[in-house]
Parts: C-alpha cells; structure tokens; sequence
C-alpha cells in the first residue's frame, strides 16, 4: 500500500525510518500487505537525502494519487495542517497524525468528515509520544466511567524539572539539552508555558467523557516560575515538582481540566517518572487506577505510534473507527478555582506568626541557606480562590498545588 508522509521533520523522518526499517515484518501485521512510503512533502530541500526523489513541495501530488491511501500528516501547527488533512479525508484517504495542536482545536471536524466519508482519522501519537493510550482509553477502559486523569504529558518539561531536582541545573541549560535531543516544539514556549501539555489534555478529556473541550477552556501555567528554591522546600516534604495535567469528572455537564506545576510525593507513581518519560494515570469506576508510561516524545518513540496508526489503516481499510467525540459546550469545563478542593504549597516573605494567623493548620518546610523573612509550608485543603483570599495581604513568592494523585 502506498504511503505519503507530510512534514520531514523529527517526527517524519522518524515514520519514513521505521515504516523501511520493519518492511519484512509489517506485512505479517496488516494481513500481507506492504507499505511503502511513495512521496514526501516538504517545503524544504533535503539534496544529499536517500528519499530524494520522493519530495514535493505540492499537496496535490498526495491528493490527487488516487494510490495513495493513508497519509501520516507529522507538520505540526493548524494551518495548512488542517486544509490539508480536510481535503484528504474528504477525498476518502485515511489520516494518521502527531499533531496535537490541531486535534485538540479542531478533532472534532476532522473526525466527523472521516466518518462521512468512509476514512480514519487517527492520533494515537498525539498523547504521550510513544506510549499507548489512545487505543486503552477509548477501548480497553472503554466499560469504565472515567473518574479523572492525571498525567505527566510533556517530555521537554519534565526532562527540565528532572535536571533541576537531580543536578540542580539551571532551567535554561536544560531546556538547550532538550531542545538539542530533539524533544522541544519548534517555539519551545508551547513546551515551558504548558499549551503543548493543555492540547494533550484537551484530546484526552474529549475522548475519555465525549464532548470537544477547547484549549482555551483549560488553565493553563507552565514551569517558568520554578526555581530550584521552590524544588528544595519541595524535596523536603518528600515531594517533587511535576508539570500535570489534571482532568476530574465532577458530573455529566461539568468537568474541570487544567494544566499546572504540582507537588506530587514520592510515594505517588507520578513522582518517578523523570527524564523525558511521560506518564498518564487514569481513574475508571471500575479498574480503579491504571498507569500508562513510557517515552513521551522523540524521533522513534513517536514514530512507533503514528506508523502502529498507519497498520490499523492498512489492515482495517473497510473497518472506521468511532470515537464518540461530540461537540463540546461553553460551560462544561468548571472554573476549578472556586470548586476543586486541594492543598497548596506556598513560599512567601512573611513570619510564622502570621502565617499561624491566617491558616488553621500548615506544615512548615525547609530548606539550605533560607532567609530568615522566608518561609514555605503546606496548606490544608481549600479552594484556589480561598487561598488567594487568605494570601491577599501576604508578599507571596510562588504557590504550587498538591496533587492527591
Ligand atoms: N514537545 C513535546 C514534548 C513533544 O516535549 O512532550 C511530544 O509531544
């Protein structure tokens, strides 16, 4: 079966490696079908590459092959991604995609249009890089009622975090080590900001309850006002500090979703992901917690997912997937700030004394050189709203929320 690849970035040049490299056994998967990769589109050059003769810089080359069954769309960004893949399910060609960006802005779309016309549209790679989870949640977990999820789905950022709490290194000299290893986003802000870890949340709460949520229904805070101060009081308590994602059914007209730094303890199996490994730890009524982890970004752990998309197509090429993603609603996802209960860890310029004014009950926390009109603690559980009441006349240096995860 015929192939094409759009974008020959890391991703895509991840897909044309393993999709020649498995060229003996891949057949064995799809029922004796072979794949072969027959054009690549890029806008760029690529001279001295083996698969020279493959480039267009032309989409019409990919939608008018009428050989061309499956196309893996690795670009990144919505536009023309989303064009593109539109035109292509519209003409009946199957699409598989990395690209979380434009699945959680536009799925929804995309997937209706797959269904009208008799093609799949596929992105297991979408959500934690080479780790499966697409297939179990919308499958394997399927006789759930899914209670939350809690993840850790961004590589770049907590490579940074772990070079923080493992090497104390600065936040810039990790973020260049990750970008080098190719685990970054093209504007790394999508990574440190979080919107790279909201879109993955965006698919992962359509998918796990049905309705569309929107990345701009989720808050979202990166890890940019993390300092090794704050991982010191943190390592104290026995926690560490980990980019979340955090999705919590509250009923079937309201979830909340968001994205933020969380103190996670050591006891947690969140706490021992590091490195570029994600995690994604699901709550079903009936399994009760079950942890998905492996690499969650990277040339060949994300290859692995989008080619395993491309088998499905080639083997099922008369079977659609249904996903039961329908349209969303304005006011599903909550403002969890004045309905989700947590504790928070909290570092302020203020005196116990004070502190001891306004909380009822907090643990104290320490750390190696602290000044003396510094302190940090735990905070009973509260609303966010609450705390920020409760601070309103504090000099405060960072809070960070305290998962239960
Ligand atoms: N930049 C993303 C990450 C790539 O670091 O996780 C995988 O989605």
């Amino acid at each position: 079966m015929k192939v094409a690849v759009m974008g020959y970035g890391t991703v895509g040049s991840g897909v044309v490696e393993v999709i020649e490299k498995h060229s003996n056994s891949i057949p064995i998967k799809t029922g004796g079908k072979a794949l072969e990769v027959s054009r690549i589109l890029d806008l760029r050059d690529f001279p001295d590459d083996p698969h020279k003769d493959l480039f267009t810089k032309d989409f019409n080359d990919i939608l008018n092959d009428d050989e061309i069954k499956i196309v893996a769309e690795t670009m990144g960004g919505v536009n023309p991604a989303f064009d593109f893949t539109m035109k292509l399910l519209k003409a009946g060609k199957s699409v598989v995609t990395s690209n979380k960006e434009l699945v959680a802005q536009r799925g929804l779309e995309l997937l209706q249009a797959a269904e009208e016309n008799g093609a799949n549209y596929l992105f297991e790679a979408s959500v934690g890089g080479g780790i499966p989870i697409i297939r179990p949640l919308t499958q394997c977990l399927a006789a759930n009622n899914i209670e939350g999820i809690a993840g850790i789905l961004n590589g770049t950022t907590n490579f940074i975090l772990t070079m923080m709490i493992e090497e104390g290194m600065s936040f810039e000299e990790a973020l260049k080590i990750a970008q080098e290893k190719g685990y970054a986003e093209k504007d790394p802000t999508a990574d440190i900001e979080g919107h790279d870890a909201c879109r993955k949340v965006c698919i992962l709460a359509s998918l796990a309850f049905g309705k569309h949520v929107y990345p701009n229904q989720v808050e979202t805070e990166g890890i940019t006002n993390i300092t090794l101060e704050d991982v010191s009081y943190i390592n104290s308590a026995g926690g560490v500090i980990k980019l979340l994602g955090q999705i919590i059914y509250i009923n079937d007209d309201e979830i909340a979703a968001f994205v933020s730094p969380a103190v996670v303890y050591n006891g947690s199996q969140l706490a021992s992901v590091k490195d570029v490994f994600n995690a994604i730890l699901v709550r079903g009524d009936a399994v009760g917690d079950v942890c998905f982890y492996g690499p969650g970004a990277g040339k060949l752990p994300t290859a692995s997912a989008v080619v395993a998309d491309i088998i499905d197509c080639a083997k099922h090429t008369e079977r659609k997937k249904i996903f039961g993603w329908g349209e969303g609603a304005e006011d599903y996802v909550v403002d969890y700030k004045s309905s989700i209960k947590m504790p928070f860890y909290v570092r302020a310029k203020a005196s116990c004394t004070k502190i001891n004014s306004i909380f009822d009950e907090v643990k104290y926390l320490s750390r190696q050189g602290q000044p003396s009109d510094e302190v940090a603690f735990i905070t009973d559980i509260m609303t966010e709203n609450e705390l920020n009441e409760k601070l309103s006349g504090i000099d405060v240096i960072n809070t960070i929320k305290v998962t239960n995860y």
